[in-house]
């Protein structure tokens, strides 16, 4: 048996696929390449080009593989993207990702494990978040992914399908091979490394006057190979027969903005010339998670919580591979 890994070409997918192949499953690889690269993709892995949205190629994919489970991973992922152009979002998320799942449990394929987020949550009233927290989303990309979650719900009471949606809160760190390479990148850790490199602007720092204690927003940064395990777990949980489940991916602490350049200072021994900007609309002070419900139900446990690994895992493959995967990749 194989299992489908959509958006295996980006950046937390080929991670994990890395980790499946490693584990001697069988794997197929379903990628547009709209934001992952070819090279990101593992050398064992089938690779289909094409979208998820895509009924005749993922049916050709059910009937040229043995599918178990399918891990869905592909999205578009840029929040302000979804604010100016939510009609693609909704489409690329939501729509498609029922042609997948409809294709899939038409195919005998009825285990599936979710790419969620915390920005289901919205502006939290209540942190550390746990699953229970009311989920009320203030932009396009969160609502799309809640939509999923609910699809995936009704998809379960009707055809049977199990499921773990999870929430991921913010992706960090590299593998040897697997690295986060996004154009244009806006996640913190590789915006601050790129300006302590040299090889990019001045790293905004997006609000000073939060109420937190150095003023700047915090966030819960997770490192990718952690993530990954928690998908190996919540596949091992389907294939036991376990309930759909929706549970969040946190270390459970938060990190602020001038701690994660003092990280970056730290693991590179440079300066990250840093220069403070308007908060943006609709960012909260503290996003992190309450990850027990995970431990209890997957064991899950992450592995290199500490922020200077995970900026250093970062700063390494940042380091071999300094176009990413290549220019225009
Ligand atoms: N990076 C984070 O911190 C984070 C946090 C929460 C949730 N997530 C979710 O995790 C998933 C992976 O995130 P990432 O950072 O690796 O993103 P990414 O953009 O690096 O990877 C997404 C991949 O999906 C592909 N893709 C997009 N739409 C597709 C479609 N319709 N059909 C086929 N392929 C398609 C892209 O080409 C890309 O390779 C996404 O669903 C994202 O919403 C990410």
């Amino acid at each position: 048996m194989a299992v489908l890994v959509t958006g295996g070409a980006g950046y937390i997918g080929s991670a994990f696929v890395e980790q499946l192949a490693a584990k001697g499953e069988r794997v197929v690889v379903l990628d547009d390449l709209s934001r992952g690269h070819r090279a990101a993709v593992h050398s064992e892995a089938a690779f289909y080009q094409g979208r998820t949205g895509d009924r005749a190629l993922v049916a050709r994919i059910a009937r040229e593989h043995p599918l178990d489970a399918c891990v869905h991973f592909a999205a578009f992922a840029y929040v302000g993207e979804s604010v100016s152009e939510p009609g693609r979002y909704f489409d690329n998320n939501f729509t498609q990702a029922q042609v997948l799942f409809e294709t899939l449990v038409a195919a005998g394929v009825k285990r599936v494990v979710f790419s969620s987020t915390c920005a289901t949550y919205g502006v939290p009233t209540a942190v550390p978040i746990a699953e229970s927290h009311p989920q009320w989303p203030i932009n396009p990309y969160g609502w799309s992914k809640l939509f999923v979650e609910r699809l995936l719900e009704s998809f379960d009471r009707a055809h049977g399908l199990r499921f773990v949606a999870l929430r991921y809160f913010n992706a960090a760190g590299a593998t040897t091979r697997c690295g986060e390479h996004h154009e244009p990148e806006t996640h913190l850790i590789p915006l601050a490394l790129r300006a302590a490199a040299g090889r990019g602007a001045k790293l905004k720092v997006f609000g000073r006057d939060y109420d937190t204690p150095d003023g700047t927003a915090i966030r819960d940064y997770v490192h990718v190979s952690d993530l990954g395990e928690a998908h190996l777990l919540a596949l091992a949980h389907l294939r036991r027969g376990g309930d759909s489940e929706l549970l969040n991916l946190g270390t459970g602490t938060g990190y602020s903005v001038l701690e994660v350049i003092e990280a970056a200072k730290r693991v590179t021994g440079r300066d990250v010339p840093s220069e403070p900007a308007e908060r943006r609309e609709g960012d909260p002070p503290r996003l992190v998670a309450d990850p027990s419900r995970a431990r209890a139900v997957l064991g899950w446990e992450p592995k290199r919580p500490s922020l200077d690994a995970i900026v250093r895992s970062a700063w390494d493959w940042m380091q071999a591979h300094p176009d990413g995967y290549g220019p225009g990749a």
